[in-house]
């Protein structure tokens, strides 16, 4: 009998269906994605029956290597990233799927040899023709490897099999490249076969915010200006670069982190109820969040945007070095590696209501999570009370890595007297859940196999983010870094994010 794989969520104890038959053409097959997620994705899918039986790998790498190489190198990597225990008969079975072309992708052979691999396994394997094309590559190789798969028809989506295309994240650079991207895409796969991925939408506590504000009639009539007070959204992570200078160099916190995952956060936060829980309506809700977020302008930058960059310090007990001391990074780089900002929304909902938004490396704690804070009770029923002030009313989610969410209110503490307490309603998903550990890419992968966009991209969503975080990019690129602040390694960030807040009683939440 089908069960679910682990990330995968079963509606009242149905097993999802089987995914369609399909050849899963990973290009980047030598790659660390490949290795730590991919496979180990794909296992977990295997391990809970909903593979097709019809379902083949196909690895497209530069290196040499034959079937068997590629399939000792899936073996291992497997045997070292598998999430959970391995079963052997599963394991067999999935690396006798995996198949190897080698070629350099940028080369018009290789798409040729492709080809022939792919109709081989066809006809003695598959049946049905339906391939997906995973682009773990560069991003500078997303647009040559779509055109050269144009080129060679395996974008052709003839005699009822589908071609889909999942690419990965950095999508573009900054606003002109995202859409120069989405247009070269354009050129072979339509809309509706490319699936950009955010791996924030494979989180289940990502997923749940829907839920919670959806299915739930108690939350939406207070979600709104009347009754929230500021929205605060923190991805803090405590790693810091490690050997990915030279890439993070040119690419900074807000680039990596804001336009996508934390748009999605706040997308799913601010959105209006979709007619429906489909992926047109969804996205399509979601996108009108993001469109109504009042872009910076040029001279508020500065007031409304605080950018980072760690010293050494000390980070979980650790010494950690000073971001310019990490291999790859310019000895006097001005590439932040934090950055926190204040948005407002301009709809009904939200006029009014700050969102709060930060996000950094080698940070106190790792930590993501939003916070809601609602407006405060007026005071002066318990003036005459030894009451100082009152604690705040806050829904904070915890997306990772203690997923939950906690309600903070105000109590009586027992006495005679009246004296008030903030106390805390905890939610913890691991009291009521048992789900097995995970990568976060497995409900991805299996709903772009089932054609289920829901959790991807469109082009103008993508677009959509980056014309607001244009004109931060664009006020920076304008000043030498005078305005970035320095924080040391192991701290909650710079104390200059204070000059956000709008209101005295707002403050940040600590980070650890
Ligand atoms: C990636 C960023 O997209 O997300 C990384 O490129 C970051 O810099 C990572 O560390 C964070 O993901 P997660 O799932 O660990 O929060």
């Amino acid at each position: 009998m089908d069960v679910a794989a682990p990330g995968l969520a079963t509606a009242a104890g149905r097993a999802p269906r089987r995914a369609d038959p399909c050849a899963f053409v990973i290009f980047g097959a030598a790659g660390d994605l490949t290795k730590r997620l991919l496979l180990p994705a794909l296992y977990n899918l295997a391990a809970g029956g909903l593979l097709s039986d019809a379902f083949a790998i196909v690895g497209v790498a530069r290196v040499d290597g034959s079937d068997d190489e590629f399939r000792r190198r899936m073996r291992a990597a497997l045997q070292e990233f598998a999430t959970d225990r391995i079963r052997p008969e599963t394991l067999g079975d999935l690396i006798g799927r995996c198949h190897y072309v080698r070629g350099d992708f940028d080369d018009a052979s290789t798409y040729g040899r492709l080809r022939d691999r792919l109709a081989e396994i066809t006809r003695t394997r598959n049946k049905r023709d339906n391939c997906l094309f995973y682009l773990a590559t560069p991003p500078d190789l997303f647009a040559p490897v779509a055109r050269l798969l144009g080129e060679a028809g395996l974008a052709n989506e003839t005699s009822g099999c589908w071609r889909r295309l999942i690419v990965e994240k950095p999508f573009g650079f900054d606003l002109k490249s995202a859409c120069a991207l989405n247009k070269e895409l354009l050129r072979f796969f339509s809309e509706s076969q490319i699936y950009r991925i955010d791996h924030y939408l494979g989180k289940e506590t990502v997923q749940n915010i829907m839920v919670l504000r959806f299915a739930n009639g108690m939350f939406e009539p207070i979600w709104n200006r009347h009754h929230i007070d500021h929205v605060q959204i923190t991805v803090a992570e405590t790693v810091s670069v490690e050997n990915r200078g030279k890439l993070y160099d040119h690419t900074g916190a807000l680039r990596d982190m804001v336009p996508n995952h934390l748009f999605q956060l706040l997308a799913l936060t601010a959105m209006e109820p979709p007619s429906c829980f489909e992926a047109d309506a969804v996205r399509a809700e979601k996108l009108k969040a993001i469109e109504a977020l009042r872009p910076p302008t040029k001279d508020k930058v500065f007031a409304d945007v605080v950018r980072g960059q760690y010293v050494a310090g000390r980070v979980n007990d650790k010494a950690a070095p000073a971001y310019r001391d990490a291999p790859g990074v310019a000895p006097h780089s001005v590439t932040e590696t934090y950055v926190a900002m204040r948005l407002m929304i301009d709809n009904w909902r939200w006029a009014g209501v700050p969102f709060y938004l930060r996000t950094g490396k080698a940070l106190a704690a790792r930590k993501t999570e939003i916070a809601i804070k609602f407006r405060s009770a007026p005071l002066a029923l318990f003036r005459d009370m030894p009451v100082d002030s009152l604690g705040q009313n806050l829904l904070v989610l915890r997306i990772q890595p203690d997923e939950g969410a906690a309600l903070h209110f105000n109590a009586k503490i027992p006495g005679p007297e009246i004296r008030i307490e903030n106390v805390r309603m905890n939610f913890k998903y691991e009291d009521y859940f048992d789900a097995a550990p995970s990568t976060g890419y497995e409900t991805l992968i299996y709903d772009c196999m089932i054609g289920d966009p829901m959790l991807f991209q469109r082009a103008i969503n993508i677009e959509a983010g980056w014309r607001v975080v244009d004109p931060i990019l664009q006020a920076w690129r304008e000043t030498d870094g005078r305005d970035l602040r320095l924080y040391e390694a192991g701290s909650d960030g710079p104390q200059a994010v204070e000059r956000l807040l709008v209101r005295s009683e707002q403050q940040w939440r600590p980070i650890a």
